[in-house]
Formats: C-alpha cells, structure tokens, sequence
C-alpha cells in the first residue's frame, strides 16, 4: 500500500516521533510511506515529502517535519473531491492524519465518505475524551512547571505576583498539571472558575508575613471573561477564537495591582509551551501510538485511531473521539482545591 502521513493543528511534541512509529512499522510491513506537507492543505493540493529514513533523528525532534496548518478542507469550495482527486491522481491506498479534535472530525468525515482514513490523537491541551492522555500534554506541562519553579525565584525576589498564561483553549488540564507540579498559589481554570476575589484573599494572606510576600497565579488562557471581549477577535476555519488576544493575565495582573495594589505582573507562557523535544514519556507514548497506526492501516482497519486506555493503546472508532471534550472532572479539581486551602 501507499500511506500518506499529515499532521494538522497546532504542532505538539511528539509528532515526529508518531511519524518515525509510522513509518518504521509501515515499511517493516512492505509498504510505501509518503508525507503530506501542511495537513489537509497538502492532502488538497497534492503537496509531497520523503520521510526519512533516519530515524533517531525523528524520534527527539520537536514540531513536525511535515509541517502544518489549520486548513478545514469542508470549509474550502471543492476541498473533499481535491482530496478524491488527490488520492487517485498519487496512487494513495490510505492516509493516516495525526491531530486533535478538529483533525479528526475532518478524517471521520472523510472516511463517511469512503475515503480509508485512521486517525492518531494529538493535543498538548489533553480535552480529547477517547484517550487517557494525549501525546505532547506530558512535555508541554513539564515545561509550563519548570517555567513556574523559575518564575518563582525572580517574583520572591522583588516580591512580586507572577500571574502565569497557560495553553490549553476549552481545558484546564495543562494550567492544573503545570500549577500543581510547579506549586502555584492559584490556579484558575475554565472548568472550576473560583471568583477573582478568593484569588485576592489567597495573595493577602501571603503578604501578610514578610517571608511570602509573592505570589504565583496560574491562568488558563480559557478562564472565564467577559463574553463581549471575544468580539472582533479573528477565528480559524474550525471555528475557535485566538484566546491569547484576550490577555487574561494581563488583565488579572491589571486588576490585582490597580483594584487592590499588589506588584503584579503578567508571564505569557505562549509556544514556548509547545516547542522543542518531546520528553520521554511521549516519545514512548507517541512511537507506540505510530506503530499501531501503520498496524490498522496493514489491517485495512480504517475509520479508527489508537487510543490510550489505562495502560494499554486500544483501536477505536474515529466516530467515538470526536466532538467529545474531556473537561478537568472534580476529582482533579478537588487537589488544586485543597492546595488553595479552599477545602
Ligand atoms: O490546541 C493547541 C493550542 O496550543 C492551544 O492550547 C492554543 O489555544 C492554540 O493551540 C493556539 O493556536 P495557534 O497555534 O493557532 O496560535
């Protein structure tokens, strides 16, 4: 067979890695592996890449050599019968489209339509609800805690408040992750919003003895704002807002210096979070996801994704992962709870 690989969305630790699981697995089995530059777009277009057969280098990159893009092939005039056209034209017997939420949809759809599509689940902000956890979340969380244990000693320092922007759109997962492992004083996420007046009463407490008067507050980029901010505000093809142009640490820092005279300051964690080598862990979790990917295809077992259930990589119907957030649950919420001493 011929299996074209693309990658779409925003770019996660780990995808290279997918792509060598892929790959190496694919062509252990006697088939053809080709890439597909910037995702759907490329899918659309008929843009080709080698993937190569050094390995090792694959398995430690970050971003993604196939580069990618946010294109919704269902909002572009045409888009699905150019990837028809796209599929006959090249010979390709199957395509395997690593992305989140969005990505997926696209490659369900498209397999409704008879095209033979697997998917592989990719999101550093972990809200896909068919698996455990999502390749990429583990490194990018890391990194926002490590950045957080560093923020710590510059705001004790000058005896600041650091507020701290966290990735991670609809969910909270990345900002509870990073605040708990970092040991943030707050953590507000868009699941559990608590009132930006117990976030006051945690920083005055603090200040109230000379040896913690600083503060570290982690902030979803998704906590809750004023609706009417959104407008205006540029979308993707997929719909969803640039939550960054919000400045949701900005305007917490703002609040808390003007509205109640702390020496706030806002940290904007941005790509940073997203860039760079993926950690152990998701390059075991990422190789395992590409091997059974390029197995389902071998097995012409299309319209499914490998998922991670517990501890094992499970085959499931496309249809089951998508339109499915997964929200932070209460038990997870309860930890940060406690942390803040709010019980
Ligand atoms: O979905 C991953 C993510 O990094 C989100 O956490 C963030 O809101 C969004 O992508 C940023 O998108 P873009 O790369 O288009 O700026």
């Amino acid at each position: 067979m011929k299996i074209g690989i693309l990658t779409s969305g925003g770019d996660t630790p780990g995808m290279n890695a997918v792509i060598r699981g892929i790959a190496l697995r694919a062509r252990d089995l006697g088939h053809e592996v080709i890439g597909i530059k910037y995702g759907w777009k490329g899918l659309m277009e008929g843009l080709f890449m080698e993937i190569p057969y050094d390995y090792d280098e694959l398995l430690s990159k970050g971003g993604t050599i196939l580069y990618s893009s946010r294109t919704n092939p269902y909002k572009r005039e045409g888009g699905v019968e150019q990837i028809r056209e796209t599929f006959e034209k090249n010979g390709l017997d199957a395509v395997i489209a690593i992305g989140g939420d969005d990505t997926l949809g696209v490659a369900n759809k498209l397999t409704q339509e008879g095209l033979p599509m697997v998917g592989v689940p990719k999101t550093i902000d972990n809200d896909l609800d068919a698996t455990d956890y999502t390749f990429g979340f583990n490194t990018a969380y890391s990194i926002a805690a490590e950045s957080i244990d560093k923020l710590k000693t510059t705001a004790k320092s000058h005896g600041r408040v650091l507020v701290v922007e966290v990735m991670g759109r609809h969910a909270g997962w990345l900002t509870l992750y990073a605040g708990v492992a970092g040991g943030a004083h707050a953590i507000l996420i868009p699941e559990f919003p608590i009132n930006l007046e117990v976030v006051v009463s945690i920083v005055k407490k603090r200040y109230e003895n000379p040896d913690t008067s600083w503060a570290i507050i982690a902030v979803s980029e998704g906590y809750e704002f004023d609706k009417k901010d959104l407008e205006g505000i540029e979308t993707d093809e997929f719909g969803h807002v640039r939550l960054d142009k919000l400045k949701i640490g900005e305007q917490i820092a703002e609040y808390l210096s003007k509205e109640h005279g702390f020496p706030a300051r806002a940290v904007v964690l941005g790509y940073l979070q997203r860039s760079g080598s993926p950690n152990p862990y998701d390059r075991i979790l990422s190789t395992r996801l590409g091997i059974t990917a390029a197995e389902l295809v071998h097995e012409k077992k299309f319209a499914m994704m490998p998922s991670l259930r517990g501890t094992k990589i499970v085959p499931i119907p496309l249809s089951d992962a998508v339109d499915k957030l997964k929200l932070v649950d209460e038990e997870h919420w309860s930890v940060a709870k406690k942390l803040m001493g709010l019980g």
